[in-house]
């Protein structure tokens, strides 16, 4: 059998630098093509600049171009403005979000590619959404653009599988927490900013309160379930929206306590911004049943041996 070639766009990304190497492992390194806006130059330390190319997802006719001279039969469309970043730039964040997404989808359908990963987020929920143990289908009124743009993206996924056959695939993706790459524009992100400065300045100025609870996800896990997702037989995909991940749920007060368990000296201190009204509209905890039942998701990571392995892998 011909061997799939995959394309990761937003390579550069939290989660993008980390699942180009996890797939690389899965379909062989000659197999993998990184893409993102920025010059091979800038990305050196990132990846080998033979299997890096620049693109900007919103050129169609480059992106074509790629996807022709690669021989891509699976793409990973990865790039997107995070919900923080998205408020502060709402038209190039709706642009690229959409657009970008539309791009894909349309070279999906027109040059007959095998598979599309998009990912999704929890920012697909809003104040009305039932904020514990979130279910698969429920009310959902986002008010970030980004959770527009999510919400909406989703409802195109479904439109494109059913009404084109494309094989689309997606997740709900929690705040995504690792030690190997940086995130950047996310509400989430302090739970990761966090653990740098626990192991360099034994303290943290948190831009959320103390009990604002919010799902969350180890990098191991999140990148395991992408790729069971994208690898399992396409008739056990039952939602062609968007799937519900959980992995684990805790407030800035409950990591705080967990990183003391390590660094005793750790000092957390609390100085809301605009992002508290981002976390307030999302949901506290997130009922994954059906893509344990659908494809036989579990997380393995919870709050505790996250804590443990980010702070081993960080401080050495
Ligand atoms: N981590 C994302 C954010 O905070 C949520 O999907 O924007």
């Amino acid at each position: 059998m011909q061997k799939d070639n995959i394309l990761v766009i937003g390579a550069c990304g939290q989660l993008g630098t980390e699942l180009t190497y996890e797939l690389m492992k899965v379909h062989g390194v000659e197999h993998v093509f990184a893409c993102d806006i920025r010059t091979p130059k800038d990305v050196k330390h990132l990846f080998d600049t033979k299997m890096y190319h620049t693109l900007n997802v919103l050129n169609q006719k480059k992106l074509y171009e790629l996807i022709k001279t690669l021989k891509i039969t699976q793409i990973y469309h990865l790039a997107a403005y995070l919900s923080a970043s998205g408020e502060k730039f709402p038209e190039a964040a709706w642009e690229l979000n959409m657009d970008g997404l539309f791009n894909i989808l349309n070279a999906a359908r027109d040059l007959g590619l095998r598979k599309v990963y998009w990912p999704s987020s929890i920012a697909v929920f809003g104040p009305n959404t039932p904020a514990i143990m979130t279910p698969q289908n429920c009310i959902m009124d986002p008010n970030t653009i980004y959770g527009i743009s999510k919400l909406a993206g989703e409802r195109y996924c479904e439109y494109y599988h059913k009404r084109y056959g494309v094989d689309v695939r997606s997740l709900r993706y929690p705040g995504l927490i690792g030690w190997k790459s940086a995130p950047g524009g996310g509400t989430t992100d302090y739970a990761v900013t966090i653990f740098h400065e626990a192991i360099k300045n034994n303290k943290f100025e948190c831009f959320l309160k103390q009990n604002t609870e919010l799902p969350m996800l180890y990098m191991p896990d999140a990148l395991r379930a992408t790729i069971d997702l994208m690898e399992a037989p396409a008739e056990k995909i039952k939602i062609r929206s968007s799937y519900n991940l959980a992995g684990m749920s805790f407030t800035p007060k409950e990591i705080a306590a967990s990183i003391k368990q390590h660094i005793p000296k750790f000092k957390m201190t609390y100085s809301p911004d605009y992002r508290q009204a981002i976390a307030d509209s999302w949901p506290n905890s997130i009922d994954d049943k059906v893509a344990r039942k659908d494809w036989g998701w579990k997380p393995k990571f919870n709050l505790e041996k996250m804590t443990k392995d980010m702070l081993e892998n960080l401080s050495s």
